[in-house]
This record gives C-alpha cells, structure tokens and sequence, in this order.
C-alpha cells in the first residue's frame, strides 16, 4: 500500500467512530505514520478529537448522519472505537466498497450485543463460557436463574463498562436487577444475559492481533497477558505480564486464535478471559484496543494503539514485551467542566513512572479522566508504585 500525504487529494485516511482515550491514542500513532486522520464523537473536544487533523460531532447511532458524514469525507478505512453505533451502515458500507471497516462490519455488529457473540463463542465455536440463558422479562429472569442458580451476573445485552450489570446473590434480588438492567442498557433492548459467576483465580485480557505477517498473509499474533482489576465492572488497575500455567496459556491462545479468526479482517481485539488454576473461559472480546491494555504504553516495544494503527494499515507488528509495568485509573472525583489537575509533578516523581491526561472537558466522580503507569522489577512493585502515582494526581475545580 501506499501511503499519501496527509490533507492532498492522495491522503490515506483513517475515520475513528468514539474519539475517546483509546482512540486519542490511535490517532496519535496513525499521525506519526503520516495518515489523515478524521475523528469523530456525540461531543465537542472529545480526546481525539484533539489530535486528529478534523473532527466532527455527530450522533453515531443515527443510520443518516453517519452514512452522510462517511460519503461526505470517504476514508479508505473505518475505526469503530465504541459499540453505540448504527452497525448496519458499516455493513452496507463494507458490502458497497466504499471503505473497509476494521477488523471488518460483522465483527463490530456481533460484539456489540452479548447475545451476538456468546452464541458464536458458545454455540457455534463451542468454547468454554460462564452458564448462560437471555431473558426478555423478569418471569423469564426468574426461570433462568432457578436453572443457572446463584451468584450470577444480570447484563444488558447491550451496554460496556459494567453499565445495567448487577451480580444477584439470591432469588430476592432479582426484581432490582431486571430494572436496572433495563434502566441502564445503551438501547432499551428488553433483553438480558444471565451468566452464572465463574470463581475465577484471576481474569486476562489477552490481546490478540490479525495482521499481515512476513508470509504476506494475516496471521494470528499474541501480547503477553494483562491482568486486571475491576471494580463495579470498570478496571482500576491492569499488569503485564499476568503469570499462569502453561497448560491455560495455551488453551487462552487458543480459544483467542478462534474467536479472532472467526472475526476476520486485521487489527487488534481484546480477548477477555478468566482463568482457574488450568481451566480458561471465554467472557467477551473487543474488536480495538481494550482500556487494561493502556498498560502496554509502558510494557511493550509497540503498545496496542501502535498495533492497531500498524494492523489497520497492512504493516508488520511486534507484540514483544520489554518490561514488567502497571497501569491505575485517574478518576474525575468530581462533577464538573473544565477541571483541573495538582500533583502531576509529585505523580512523575514516582520511579519509572508515566502518565497520561486524557484532556476530557467534562469530569464525572466515576470518569475516567487520566492513567499512571510505571515500569518496575516485579508485577507487586509496578502496581504499587502505579497506584501511588495515580493517588498523587488530584482533580481540582478548574
Ligand atoms: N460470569 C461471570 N463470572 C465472574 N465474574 C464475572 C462474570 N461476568 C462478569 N464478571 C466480572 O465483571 C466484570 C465486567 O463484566 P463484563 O466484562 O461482562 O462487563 P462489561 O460491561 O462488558 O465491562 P467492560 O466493557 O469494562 O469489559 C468482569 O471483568 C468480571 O470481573
Ligand atoms: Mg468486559
């Protein structure tokens, strides 16, 4: 392929859907390969937006604006960075031509519902999964979880970040759990996936990358495992590399190889995964960076945004690790536009420690608006120090 210069009628050009942290890093690693890069979000300075040569606010889940915005500036390729968006215009755009949708339409329309992607995995590619049933009313709720039985998690089929998502202990619970999933699902499907709890040892993301290797062909690629912390089901903390058995390496690789290949298409996903001892099961997988690999800023030769962008792009990627690290989350702590941040320089002075600010105009309490990362000997001590340099930044009113 080759690569035109940004802003002439020759540009290679990269449209982001979701202008967020991830893709402020994406579009950061496209710029330095000298693609055009159009970024776009439902509102105004967004983080990527920030760093791309244009950007635009428009609403992604209407079928009208997005198909006009994508006919208006025709990228040669489409980077879908969240799941709220009209699917079947990127559908319709792959099967006209118009440009190609990363890693490619089906992938991004199955992995945004729950039920799309846990029949692929379950069903269709019979791998491991916590016990599931879906539920369109609290009768069916009901059922479902006399079979499955308690604890288990209640989900919107639709929604990220632990949204709608409640873990229910006992018969009793279940009422609340139906309505908040229906009071918090990103569209109000009426649907929820109810999940028997996995009592895991410790849950990975392992990130997984289609890409053209040195045969020319897309081949499979692994990061080392991330682990990770959630609470609420957001993530607070992840490390590279998470240690586990040889014998559940080899089934995560495996079980990733055939999610991803099933997938199609290149760039990177993010397989999740819990592991017990020798034992994996599939959760969920990202089709793009996935926040707990944020980490890999600090761990790998190339982090999973240099990846993508390398993926995307056609070009050979290096998945190495070169050093233990850890990723915390900064949170807003406060609801407010436009704050401010103390302590940055007392963060950096943390040892091997690095951060970034995601420059979000607006903070919520839960928002995440900033990562420290640091680089150190041990998993125990990278993740130490990454929380005391996270702590030492403090959202002020700007
Ligand atoms: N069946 C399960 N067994 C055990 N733990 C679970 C189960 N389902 C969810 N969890 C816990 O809740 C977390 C969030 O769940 P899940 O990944 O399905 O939600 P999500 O909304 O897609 O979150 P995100 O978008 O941040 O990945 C998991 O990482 C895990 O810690
Ligand atoms: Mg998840």
């Amino acid at each position: 392929m080759r690569f035109g210069t940004p802003l002439s009628n020759h540009a290679t050009k990269v449209m982001l859907l979701g202008s967020g942290e991830l893709g402020k890093e994406v579009v950061i690693s496209l710029q330095r390969l000298g693609v055009e890069v159009i970024a776009v979000d439902r509102y105004a300075n967004a983080p990527a937006h920030q760093v791309a040569h244009r950007a635009h606010v428009i609403n992604m889940s209407n079928a009208d604006e997005l198909r006009a915005l994508i006919l208006a500036e025709k990228p040669h390729f489409i980077v879908p960075e969240i799941e709220a968006i009209a699917t079947q215009v990127l559908v319709d755009i792959e099967q006209e031509g118009i440009a190609e949708v990363i890693p490619t339409a089906r992938a991004v329309n199955l992995t945004m519902n729950r039920e799309g992607i846990r029949r692929l995995a379950a069903e269709e590619l019979q791998l491991p999964t916590s016990p599931y049933a879906f539920a369109e009313s609290l009768e069916q709720l009901q059922a479902a979880a006399k079979n499955i039985g308690f604890p288990c998690f209640i989900k919107p089929v639709m929604s990220s970040s632990g949204k709608g998502q409640s873990k229910v202990d006992n018969v009793a619970e279940l009422a609340a759990a139906w309505d908040y999933a229906l009071a918090s699902g990103r569209v109000n499907h009426g649907k929820v996936i109810l999940e028997g709890m996995i009592n895991f040892d410790f849950e990975i993301t392992l990130l997984t990358v289609r890409a053209v290797g040195a045969n020319g062909q897309v081949q499979t690629f692994f990061c080392d495992a991330i682990g990770h912390k959630q609470v609420a089901g957001d993530y607070v903390e992840s490390w590279q590399p998470q240690a586990m058995s040889e014998i559940a390496l080899a089934k995560a690789r495996d079980i990733a190889d055939k999610v991803t290949t099933n997938l199609g298409g290149r760039g990177i996903f993010g397989v999740e995964l819990f592991v017990k001892g020798d034992e994996v099961w599939f959760s969920e997988v990202s089709p793009r960076p996935h926040d707990t690999g944020l980490v890999t800023l600090a761990s790998q030769y190339q982090s999973e945004f240099e990846i993508h962008a390398r993926a995307i792009l056609g070009l050979p990627v290096n998945t190495a690790c070169h050093s233990v690290a850890a990723s915390a989350v900064i949170y807003g702590g406060l609801e407010a536009q436009g704050i401010a941040f103390e302590g940055v320089a007392e963060a950096l002075q943390v040892p091997n420690s690095d951060l970034r600010l995601f420059g979000k105009p607006e903070s919520f309490a839960k928002r995440r608006m900033g990562v420290a990362l640091c680089r150190a000997e041990s998993v125990d001590l990278a993740r130490a120090n990454a929380r005391e340099s996270a702590s030492r930044v403090k959202p002020v009113l700007g």
